[in-house]
């Protein structure tokens, strides 16, 4: 049985699934492929991801390959309830409501553990942690798991350097068709989705500035500039610092950053980035939010002590007034993408999950041969949901000839012809 918030919500949830849904033409052809083949017949699914509209989709294509699906959200902020109660009445069994507290967002995944899956899909590691503590029992019949985030990579690479991963998981978010699309592209635009749908601000003229330059921090820099912002980026990585100034951006630390910015997001995927300190040095009427996975990158403890007042100044903007200047923190430090707008555009998604459903296929057809690392996605896979995207998008490519194939493979030619 489902836990869910308001089943009634369900027509409102299953328009925004058809939305998308006219929108992910690859993930629909898969669907179409495995919906005769059911490939995942009798297994079941175990899925924590963000649960909003294209999340609700995939989960549909995973139930049409065969799979029993129970899925739970990744971030309390981000599951939409009507989405939720659309899916529910389809045969899929959700744990997840809006704004779930700590406990009930920790006992919805477990809810989702105990229905013994062969197959998980985690963005972040929580469900795949909590399946190496409290749920060990049921690692030898899990078949894999697949990943969707740099954070949750980091965790299970950290699991994994300790010898503490004991099944093989796909890194689905270091694919190229998942980081230069849905990090760069996806973040970029639903980022400012979430700060617009929050604030109903201008962003031309304003200073804005992207505490990390990973994919994800280019894409949010990147998008700030074609909206009309001056932008400066603060980074801890000389490589990626010399990638901003090269890209045209100001390049200062953050504490510095925090007298001339008009509206920071932090995208490091570290915690701690944001503290009193940066609070105090910033201009009245600063804006700030975060778009790394967990809400650690802003530290709100220190917003709440340094405040004389707080209070709600709009849906998803708080207000703290710090020494006579107000500070407006968006979608409590959350993935203000998820929590105040709709995640990323539908046609970024279909490739990052037409990938998962690639991944948990492989996982599960080279079950018992994989090694309990963190493993890359083939290359095939890649190209695959490539070349299907292109070709939904009517676009067609050049093809090597024979004879360039050959070239390319070869050696003996060189500056004068053949050596
Ligand atoms: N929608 C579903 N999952 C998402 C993710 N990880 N990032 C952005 N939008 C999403």
């Amino acid at each position: 049985m489902s836990i869910i918030r308001d089943p009634l919500l369900a027509p409102e949830g299953r328009m925004k699934i058809n939305w998308v849904k006219e929108h992910m033409p690859v993930l629909g052809k898969l669907a179409g492929e495995y919906a005769r083949t059911k490939p995942l017949a009798g297994l079941r699914v175990a899925i924590c991801l963000h649960l909003e509209a294209k999340t609700a989709y995939m989960a549909e294509v995973f139930r049409d390959c065969g799979a029993e699906v129970a899925i739970t959200g990744s971030n309390p902020l981000s599951t939409q309830d009507d989405v939720a109660a659309a899916l529910a009445g389809e045969g899929i069994t959700v744990y997840a409501w809006y704004n779930a507290t700590a406990e009930e967002y920790e006992s919805h995944l477990q809810k989702t553990l105990e229905t013994e899956p062969h197959l998980i899909i985690d963005d972040g590691g929580d469900l795949t942690a909590m399946l190496h503590t409290r749920f060990a029992y049921l690692l030898p019949q899990v078949r894999g798991g697949a990943e969707e985030t740099t954070t949750g990579l980091n965790r299970l690479r950290a699991m994994a350097d300790k010898k503490a991963l004991k099944i093989p998981v796909m890194a689905v978010n270091d694919a190229y068709c998942k980081y230069l699309f849905d990090n760069r592209y996806g973040t970029g635009q639903s980022v400012w989705d979430g700060i617009m749908r929050a604030t109903n601000l201008l962003v031309a003229g304003k200073n804005v500035v992207v505490a990390g330059y990973g994919w994800c921090g280019k894409g949010v820099a990147m998008r700030a500039r074609g909206l009309g912002a001056r932008v400066i980026v603060c980074e801890v990585d000389p490589v990626r610092a010399m990638e901003a100034v090269m890209d045209g951006n100001v390049v200062i630390p953050l504490l510095e950053a925090c007298r001339y910015g008009d509206i920071f997001v932090t995208v490091t995927g570290c915690k701690d980035v944001m503290t009193e300190a940066h609070f105090l040095e910033m201009k009245d009427g600063a804006i700030i939010c975060n778009a790394g996975h967990f809400d650690v990158e802003i530290d709100k403890e220190a917003l709440m002590r340094l405040a004389d007042e707080h209070f709600q100044a709009r849906r998803n903007v708080e207000a703290f007034r710090i020494k006579g200047k107000n500070i407006y923190l968006l979608a409590s430090g959350r993935l203000v993408n998820l929590a105040a707008a709709d995640g990323h555009p539908a046609e970024i998604m279909d490739l990052s999950f037409a990938l998962q459903v690639e991944a948990l296929l492989y996982l599960n057809n080279n079950y018992g041969s994989l090694k309990n690392e963190v493993l890359p996605l083939p290359r095939a896979i890649d190209e695959k949901v490539a070349r299907y995207k292109l070709e939904a998008m009517g676009i067609t490519i050049d093809r090597l000839s024979e004879e360039q194939l050959q070239y390319l493979r070869s050696w003996e030619t060189g500056t004068g012809g053949e050596a």
